[in-house]
């Protein structure tokens, strides 16, 4: 089987999709989309703004119309949100598309990268720690189920990634 001309990369908040992706997009000679930032690209106004405006749920109508146009695209590595898996739509889309891998980060280097940043509505609670536990422990049994790779975020290093995706397919 020949290398994946998608590879759709998956994992919390903080577990480094978008530096990994750009590596290996620009290791590869492929594109490089972050599907957040095509949403607000697409709507003129940051995440936080629209799960205000909409709420979540208006965010997540917004996140698998993105997705579903971004899954078709060829020769692109393409980073998700991290709760893009929680719709079965988007799960099947991503599936049918490319290669998935998975950066699985410590729960400790997560609320490292995330705990200073106002950019991720779901962690403005009173105790966004105990939230980052809670989403881990949601979504990463869905995320190693869809993945074809499981990344380990202490193991990114793009030559490795990229080995590693070649034995994979
Ligand atoms: C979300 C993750 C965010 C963004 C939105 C919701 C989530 O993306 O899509 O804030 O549900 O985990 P990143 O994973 O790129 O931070």
């Amino acid at each position: 089987m020949s290398f994946p001309n998608k590879i759709i990369l998956i994992g919390l908040m903080g577990a480094g999709k978008t530096t990994v992706g750009k590596m290996l997009a620009r290791h590869l000679g492929m594109r490089f989309i972050d599907s957040d930032h095509e949403i607000e690209r697409r709507t003129g106004v940051k995440i936080p703004v629209i799960f205000e405006l909409e709420g979540e749920e208006g965010f997540r109508a917004r996140e698998t119309a993105v997705l579903a146009q971004l899954c078709q695209m060829d020769n692109v590595v393409l980073a998700t949100g991290g709760g893009a898996v929680l719709r079965e739509e988007n799960r099947k889309n991503m599936k049918r598309s490319g290669a998935i891998v998975y950066l699985r980060a410590q729960i400790s280097d997560l609320w490292h990268r995330t705990r200073h940043d106002k950019n991720r509505p779901l962690l403005q609670t009173a105790d966004p720690h105990a939230k980052l536990r809670e989403l881990f422990a949601q979504r990463d049994p869905i995320y190693r189920e869809l993945a074809d790779v499981i990344m380990d975020t202490g193991d990114q290093n793009i030559h490795y990634l990229v080995r590693r995706l070649e034995q994979k397919l």
